[in-house]
C-alpha cells in the first residue's frame, strides 16, 4: 500500500443481490479509481441491520458481495476489501459523533424520511443515527474522495459538516471528504418508473436489473421497459424512460451520448433496446463468471476479508486515538 497515495473510502449494504444502479453508480468508478488512489472498499453490515434481516442471510449476503465486488474487477491485491463489524473503531466513532449531531439535521435526510415511510412497523433509531455512522466510515479512514451514486450525496455533506465541526471544536483531526459523483451513472431510474431510483426493495422485480441475472430475464426486462410513444432514440427530460436507458448504455460502453443519438438515428425503440439487452449481457456475463468461481473458493474470501480488517484496523485505531484524546477520554494503559 503506497502512503503517499489520496485515500478513497466506499461501501454497499449487504441487503440484497446487487442492482446494475450499484454497479454502474458506484462499483463500476471504484474499479476506474483503484491505480491512482489507497481504497478502502467495504461490505457495511451494520448498516444493513438498521432493516432487520436473518443472520444467515446476512452472513450470506455479505460474503456474497465480497465475491461481487472482486468479480467487478476490484482488485483485493491493490485495495483494502473488509468487513464493517470487524473493526470495532466504526461503531465508537459513530457514538462520539453521534453527541455532535442535531436531530434537525438527521430529520431533514430525504432517504430516512423515504425509509420511515416502508418501515412503520419498526422505525428504530439505527435508521435515523444512520448517516453518522456512514460519517464515521469516512471520517476513520482520512478519506480524500467517495465515490457513490447521487442518492448518497446528502449523507456525504453530513460527513463533511461533523468533519469541520469536530476540527473547529477541538483541532484539526478529521480530512473533510469530498463525494465522488459522476454526470452519466450516479442516478440509474426503475426500468418501471424513470422517476425513481432503480432498487433491491422495489415490489416489481421488472424495475432492475441484478448483477446476476440470467440473460433471458435482462433481455425481459428490458423489452418491459417503459418508454414512451414518440420512438425516438433522444436524450432529454422528457422522455425519461429512454433518457434512462441511454444512460445505462453510455455508462456500460463507454459511448457518448451523442454518439449513441446518431447511432440511432431513425431507429426505433425495439432496435435500442435488443442492443441494449446484449450490451449488459455481455458487460456482465464476466462478472456473473467470476462471482461463480469465487463463491467456490470461501478460503480464499475468507482471507481476504481477514487480512482487509487488520489493514483497515490499523488506520482506524489510529484515528480513533486522536479523537478519544482530543475529547478528554483518559487513554487506556497496558501492562
Ligand atoms: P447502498 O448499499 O444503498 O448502495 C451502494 C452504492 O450504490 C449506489 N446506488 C446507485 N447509484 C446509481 N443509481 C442507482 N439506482 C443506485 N442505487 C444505489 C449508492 O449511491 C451507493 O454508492 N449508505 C450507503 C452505504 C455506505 C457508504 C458508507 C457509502 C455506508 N457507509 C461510506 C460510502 C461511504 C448505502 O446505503 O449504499
Amino acid at each position: 500500500m503506497n502512503m503517499d497515495k489520496k485515500v478513497i473510502f466506499s461501501g454497499v449494504q449487504p441487503s440484497g443481490e446487487l442492482t446494475l444502479g450499484n454497479y454502474l453508480g458506484a462499483i463500476k468508478n471504484w474499479v476506474k479509481l483503484q491505480d491512482e488512489y489507497n481504497c478502502y472498499y467495504c461490505i457495511v453490515d451494520l448498516h444493513a441491520i438498521t432493516v432487520p434481516k436473518e443472520a444467515k442471510i446476512l452472513r450470506k449476503r455479505s460474503l456474497e458481495l465480497l465475491a461481487s465486488y472482486i468479480a467487478c474487477g476490484i482488485d483485493p491485491e491493490k485495495n483494502t476489501l473488509f468487513i464493517q463489524s470487524h473493526v470495532s473503531a466504526h461503531a465508537e466513532l459513530s457514538w462520539v459523533l453521534n453527541c455532535m449531531t442535531y436531530m434537525g439535521e438527521l430529520n431533514r435526510m430525504t432517504q430516512f424520511k423515504e425509509k420511515a415511510k416502508k418501515n412503520e412497523a419498526n422505525l428504530n433509531a439505527g435508521l435515523f443515527t444512520y448517516p453518522v455512522l456512514m460519517a464515521a466510515d469516512i471520517l476513520l479512514y482520512q478519506a480524500d474522495l467517495v465515490p457513490v451514486g447521487h442518492d448518497q450525496k446528502q449523507h456525504l455533506e453530513i460527513a463533511r459538516d461533523l468533519a469541520n465541526r469536530f476540527n473547529n471544536r477541538y483541532s484539526e483531526t478529521f480530512k473533510v471528504p469530498d463525494p465522488y459523483i459522476t454526470k452519466v451513472g450516479a442516478r440509474i431510474m426503475s426500468l418501471q418508473d424513470p422517476t425513481s431510483k432503480m432498487s433491491k426493495s422495489d415490489e416489481n422485480d421488472n424495475g432492475y436489473i441484478l448483477l446476476l441475472d440470467k440473460p433471458d430475464a435482462i433481455t425481459r426486462k428490458i423489452k418491459r421497459a417503459v418508454t414512451d410513444s414518440e420512438n425516438l432514440v433522444k436524450y432529454n427530460d422528457e422522455q425519461l424512460g429512454i433518457k434512462n436507458l441511454m444512460t445505462i448504455y453510455s455508462t456500460i460502453t463507454g459511448e457518448s451520448i451523442e454518439e449513441i443519438e446518431s447511432k440511432y438515428e431513425g431507429k426505433g425503440y425495439g432496435q435500442f433496446k435488443g442492443d441494449l439487452a446484449e450490451v449488459i449481457i455481455e458487460g456482465l456475463r464476466p462478472v456473473r463468471e467470476k462471482f461463480d468461481y469465487l463463491m467456490k473458493n470461501k478460503d480464499y474470501l475468507e482471507n481476504i476479508y481477514m487480512e482487509g480488517a487488520n489493514i483497515a484496523e490499523k488506520t482506524a485505531r489510529k484515528t480513533l486515538r486522536k479523537v478519544y484524546k482530543k475529547v478528554g477520554f483518559i487513554p487506556r494503559k497496558f501492562k
